[in-house]
């Protein structure tokens, strides 16, 4: 297996202004459909994950057109250029539903330090942390804070993922959330990689408002009276989220600056029961938020929860595994529960600064027992329900976004079986090349 490489099929296309190019994915060990219903996997539906031998991809413009047999595909669509995929397993581009990929400098110092025994909130407590990557922000310039960001998502891409959400939340003034919002909208723009921009104004409460006794209660009515109106006015965000921890942000603080956000017209997110649990898994679920993320202490009652609301159980094993917890979030009695459980690399300089979400994938098996087709179905189909995508995002079939990816392997259980490796050969957006570095074109 040599990579993937492209070139027309014997006749020249017949591709006008008014016909989209077509293309034809052939010669894939696998290909992982995901097909099924466009909203997110539940319990037992996470299991499947579609997958298909001998079967061929057309992608028509921006959109998948027919998946099926190789032998009735090539006699469907003749005209069209070829992506030999040579072996690979084709699968749905990878869908990171939640990374804070908008920061300065790694705080590579803090790792050795939780290894000497400090843990992440004594780190925080001494002004490292989230507030040290916030200096950091505020010290730098939008231009500066796009190039960082650019050249970490351009990584990121390259291991598989086609769609990814950012946050904010590193800047925690007006002008600094603002600032990373536009730097989020600019990616957007300037990379291949569909980008969904979620202001995070509420990550932790500033330290120049921790000092004063009404701090805390100016800077939640600052997030509400003077931020969202900004960023949602300005379009910034499809999503609003809060940390909403002990000591960080409480459930009523949450409850606040989330309805506030709903009402203004935001989607809703929440990190939840990340560290301690404190009811924000049925804080999320009461408010029918559209994910509820981390969730390692979430109590049985917040399972239960989540399972008889729509909200997304997004889980980030990477976050536990570089903190060096032991503990992980209860997936199988989530999924066992029937909720609808999404993975994500959480990509962030202080927790989990990882770009590789098939790593995700072998954490989800590994550390998890999550089956391989529940891994696939979390980071494709329920990433992009975590996204309010599912409609058009996240599977291989008629009328879905045409995001895929290659990866050298004979068969899906390799995905998150070669841990650590990069094994993206290739990967589209929308039908354009979205990590193309090592296509052979021809
Ligand atoms: O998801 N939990 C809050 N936010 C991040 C960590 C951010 C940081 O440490 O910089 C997380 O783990
Ligand atoms: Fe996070």
């Amino acid at each position: 297996m040599t990579g993937p490489s492209v070139h027309r099929a014997g006749r020249p296309a017949a591709t006008t202004d008014s016909a989209p190019a077509a293309l034809l994915f052939v010669g894939a060990s696998q290909v992982v459909t995901c097909v099924g219903p466009a909203r997110a996997r539940r319990g037992a539906e996470m299991g499947d994950a579609g997958v298909r031998t001998g079967a061929a991809v057309a992608v028509v413009g921006e959109r998948i057109a027919a998946v099926g047999a190789r032998v009735e595909m090539e006699r469907a669509y003749p005209d069209a250029r070829r992506v030999d995929c040579r072996g690979c397993v084709v699968a749905p581009g990878l869908v990171d539903s939640h990374t804070h990929a908008i920061f300065g400098r790694p705080r590579a110092d803090e790792q050795e330090l939780r290894a000497a025994g400090l843990d992440y909130m004594e780190i925080a407590r001494r002004g490292g942390g989230i507030h040290a990557s916030v200096r950091d922000l505020r010290s730098r310039g939008e231009d500066e804070l796009f190039a960082l960001a650019a050249a970490r998502l351009r990584r990121l891409a390259s291991y598989g993922t086609t769609t990814v959400e950012v946050k904010s939340g590193y800047g925690l003034t007006l002008e600094d959330e603002l600032k990373s919002l536009r730097v989020i909208a600019r990616l957007a723009e300037a990379l291949p990689l569909r980008v969904v921009a979620t202001w995070l104004g509420a990550h932790e409460v500033p330290l120049e408002h921790r000092g004063s006794p009404g701090g805390r209660a100016a800077y939640v009515a600052l997030l509400i009276a003077e931020m969202l109106p900004r960023v949602a006015g300005e379009g910034l965000a499809r999503f609003a989220d809060v940390f909403c921890e002990p000591g960080v942000f409480s459930l009523d603080e949450s409850r606040s600056i989330l309805s506030a956000s709903r009402a203004a017209g935001l989607g809703v997110k929440l990190h939840a029961d990340e560290l301690a649990s404190s009811g924000g898994a049925e804080l999320a679920a009461a408010l029918a938020a559209t994910s509820a993320d981390h969730l390692a202490a979430v109590s049985d009652a917040g399972v239960a929860a989540l399972a008889r609301s729509p909200t997304v159980a997004t889980l980030l094993p990477g976050t536990m595994m570089f903190l060096g917890k032991s503990r992980q979030a209860p997936a199988r009695a989530l999924v066992e529960a029937g909720a609808a459980i999404a993975l994500a690399s959480d990509f962030n300089p202080g927790t989990s600064p990882t770009v590789n979400f098939p790593l995700i994938l072998t954490l989800g098996v590994s550390q998890l027992r999550l089956s391989v087709a529940e891994v696939i179905v979390a980071g494709t189909v329920n990433g992009a329900a975590a996204l309010d995508l599912a409609s058009s995002v996240g599977q291989l079939a008629p009328g879905f976004s045409a995001d895929l990816a290659l990866f050298e392997a004979d068969d899906v259980r390799e995905l998150p079986y070669w841990y650590g490796d990069r094994r993206c050969r290739g990967s589209w957006a929308r039908g354009k090349a979205c990590h193309p570095y090592e296509l052979g074109v021809t």
